[in-house]
């Protein structure tokens, strides 16, 4: 069946009148004439949530993508009506609810501005194949409006005139607009008139958006089957709308090991065990930092998963054990499917405990992955998936595996057309049995949860490491995640870097692309360039499939190597920046990367940039993304920045040339902020660290920066072992002022700050230190002062003549 258009099928079918209205706390029923009912729940003052039957009952409410642990609770809200419609208020929005079709337009409440409004609304047609409906939802795109989000979509970041499907998909090497691929978060940010709003249709079947393409001022959504049911959130900054979004979906369950956000290398395959080491050592010899090794699919028996190959690696735990002390942890990979064999003992398990997934007669789901025929086992099973998360003891807790990386869990079936299971295979999906239509987009989500579950249960007290290729809304709780198959061209530089924007958009920042391609072979200029795009990504790996050649740091010649080494130095020297951009994530589900339409959604000229933006919340990076360059144009948001590189101070609201030879990329500091820095290490942990860099640029005027530290892995942090350091710096013409702010019990090894005070417009005179003129040793180079005080200082003034 092809739906391929929401509004020109002869089927359509409409609410009528609402004859009826009742009101259960916080959820309101309205009742049509034809057995319509909608269901609004208002979640929180800027949270509601919209759910239609046609039968006049709801099904079973369930959902793979919203957690427990989301905030609910409200200000206000009051209910009236007058002949026309019923109105909700709550202390953010008001709702109008149209009597006679049950349309529904939303204001927000204190400018009494549209923020959005259905056009037809809620429509359906009966889907008489499969049973149910085709359910619609047409909205109103207002005057200037633009989209964003969706996952993974290798497109233009604003999604205004296009039409996407979410279909979890297989999809090697993939180009520019290709869709579907891997992912499906049915969750967008309309902006318009300065005002964000977001729409999470959660809805596991196929699914539809279309953002003007069909009919140029109405953009729709809708699914092949399930409930018309979506929960609306309104920012109004864009920023606030994802982590709305982030909290019902679910923020990471715990902080990565910060190790997991060091370099990672990658290859399809390295084996045997000497071949293993021959890599790692390079990277020590060489000096280039990196903290995980990769196992793909070769270190397996005849890619049976949770087996080893005995010829290429006689003793497992012995080969972990001595890469991780040399700092490598090790990352193996795990596969759905099950070979049929049975003398293997995961499959002869599954089969007895009828574990596996099954077509709707009866049969086995049989497929071919790389093991040749395989079961699948269904992963929306309950018992199914404790069975799963038990089988890692002994590849983690046993043989010392410290990352797992979940792959063709779209999951991928090879040599058939649609490249997945049939419609008709047979799940649970947690006590609501269906066919896979409804399941297909939640398999790689729910084979990761159960991955997640069981690291984490055999890794611990350490913290656990999933990286997943499918997901559904929700997946970030579990895993990390990359970009699958890309290839190695420039245009796929460009797809790397609005894929991981755009993940972060849509709730999921621990994401990154196979840097330098996974697919054929870049050129060391390509990698180059990838990689300085990559140490900026919240997951950096380097992989590739090992049929194209090399594609480590040294595969090219030696400039190559010299300027990557540079650029993970640079990345290992802001790991305690990028540790408190996650912690930011795991407290409040903020994005890490931040598009420039986010950055400052009042600017016009943000809303169809898609090469720049900003890394945590004050560093502003944009990738080269052509050969032969010698820099670029790019545009420099709002306010004030200085170029990391030289110091230079620019003023943004314009674009700009910018100079990048091939060792350098345009990276900007945003002014007032304080930059915390590691020394250089080889992997996280090499060193003691003795003393913490805060580079400080200096601002006329305030501006707020963060440090988060704690053991670096572990839980201790969740019961308070960590400290949140914040500091504030005011510049004036003749004085700079930085405070410090503490809290939490953690006490890192460091004794001192090294500031390094970068553009201070003035001579220092007097240094008051926590309200004590005091003199410190100040070394002047290029214009930076720096000079070393203690860590807990309180207040320091720097005092001009
Ligand atoms: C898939 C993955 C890729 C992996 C390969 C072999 O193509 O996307 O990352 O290397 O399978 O396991």
């Amino acid at each position: 069946m092809i739906v391929n258009t929401e509004l020109e099928q002869k089927g359509n079918l409409f609410p009528s009148q609402i004859i009826k209205f009742k009101k259960d706390v916080d959820t309101l029923y309205f009742y049509t004439e034809n057995n319509v009912v909608l269901q609004l729940t208002v979640l929180r003052d800027s949270v509601l949530r919209f759910r239609y039957s046609t039968t006049g009952t709801f099904d079973n409410d369930f959902s793979y993508a919203i957690t427990k642990y989301a905030s609910t609770g409200y200000n206000k809200l009051e209910i009236s009506e007058n002949d026309e419609c019923f109105t909700i208020t709550t202390s953010k929005l008001r709702c109008e609810v149209s009597k006679k079709d049950a349309r529904v337009s939303i204001y927000d409440v204190k400018t009494d501005e549209l923020i959005n409004e259905d056009e037809i609304g809620f429509h359906w047609e009966e889907s008489y194949e499969y049973g149910g409906n085709i359910v619609k939802m047409s909205k109103v795109v207002n005057e200037r409006e633009s989209y964003f989000g969706l996952g993974d979509k290798p497109e233009h970041l604003n999604l205004k005139g296009k039409r996407f499907q979410n279909w979890v998909t297989d999809s090697y090497a993939y180009g520019k607009e290709t869709d579907p691929i891997y992912k499906a978060i049915p969750f967008f940010t309309g902006l318009h008139h300065g005002k964000a709003y977001g729409i999470f249709f959660d809805n596991t079947f196929r699914s539809y958006f279309d953002f003007g393409q069909e009919r140029r001022n109405v953009t729709s959504f809708w699914a092949q089957g399930g409930e018309m049911n979506y929960y609306f959130i309104y920012g109004p900054q864009m920023q606030d709308v994802v982590e709305s979004y982030t909290d019902l979906t679910g923020k990471p369950h715990q902080l990565p090991p910060l190790w997991a956000l060091g370099f990672h290398q990658c290859k399809w395959s390295y084996y045997p065990e000497a071949e293993v080491k021959a890599v790692t050592s390079k990277f020590r010899e060489l000096q280039i930092p990196c903290d995980a090794i990769y196992l793909d699919i070769d270190y397996m028996d005849g890619f049976r998963c949770f087996t080893w190959n005995k010829e290429h690696f006689p003793d497992p735990k012995r080969m972990v054990q001595e890469l991780y002390d040399d700092g490598f942890k090790t990352v193996a990979i795990i596969d759905p499917g099950i070979k049929i064999d049975n003398e293997y003992d995961v499959f002869k398990e599954a089969l007895d405990k009828d574990y596996f997934c099954k077509r709707a007669d009866g049969p086995y789901m049989k497929g071919k992955v790389w093991p040749g025929e395989c079961y699948f086992p269904d992963f929306t099973k309950p018992e199914v998936r404790d069975w799963w998360s038990g089988l890692f003891k002994e590849l983690v807790e046993e043989i010392g595996v410290r990352g797992v990386w979940n792959d063709m869990n779209e999951p991928a079936v090879m040599e058939v057309p649609n490249k997945t299971f049939p419609d008709d295979v047979r799940h649970d999906y947690d006590g609501n049995p269906c066919s896979h239509r409804k399941a297909h987009n939640v398999y790689g989500m729910q084979m990761a949860r159960a991955t997640y579950h069981g690291m984490k249960k055999f890794n611990y007290p350490k913290r656990p490491f999933v990286i997943t290729r499918a997901a559904y809304s929700g997946t970030q709780r579990y895993s990390s995640t990359w970009t699958g198959d890309n290839v190695a061209t420039w245009e796929h530089l460009w797809i790397a870097n609005v894929q991981a924007q755009r993940m972060a958009m849509s709730g999921f920042s621990f994401a990154g692309s196979d840097i330098g391609g996974f697919a054929e072979q870049p050129q060391g200029e390509l990698f180059t360039r990838w990689i300085q795009l990559g140490i900026f990504h919240p997951f950096c790996r380097v992989h590739s499939s090992g049929d194209h050649g090399d594609q480590e740091p040294w595969a090219f010649d030696e400039d190559v190597t010299d300027v990557v080494r540079k650029f993970i130095e640079i990345r290992y020297q802001l790991l305690p920046y990028l540790y408190t951009a996650f912690w930011n994530l795991v407290e409040h589900g903020t994005p890490i990367l931040k598009s420039l339409v986010m950055f400052d959604q009042e600017d016009n000229q943000t809303h169809y940039r898609t090469d720049e933006f900003v890394y945590g919340n004050q560093i502003l990076v944009c990738p080269i993304q052509e050969p032969n360059a010698k820099g670029r144009r790019m545009y420099i948001p709002r306010g004030t920045w200085y170029n990391f590189w030289t110091d230079e101070v620019v003023d943004g609201g314009k674009e700009k040339w910018v100079d990048a030879e091939i060792d350098s990329m345009p990276i900007f500091i945003k002014e007032g902020a304080v930059i915390p820095k590691f020394p250089i290490q080889q992997y996280v942990g090499e060193k003691n660290i003795e003393e913490l860099v805060l580079d400080v640029y200096f601002k006329t005027g305030k501006e707020t920066s963060q440090l988060f530290d704690d053991a670096h892995d572990g839980y201790d942090y969740t019961k308070g072992r960590y400290s949140f350091r914040t500091f504030k710096l005011t510049g004036k013409t003749n004085e700079l002022i930085l405070q410090q702010h503490k809290e939490g019990k953690y006490e890192a090894s460091y004794k001192t700050f090294k500031l390094n005070i970068h553009g201070l417009p003035f001579e220092i005179n007097e240094i008051q230190l926590d309200n004590e003129t005091i003199s410190i040793e100040q070394l002047k180079v290029n214009g930076t002062v720096a000079m070393v005080v203690d860590k807990n200082f309180s207040e320091i003034h720097l005092i001009g003549k």
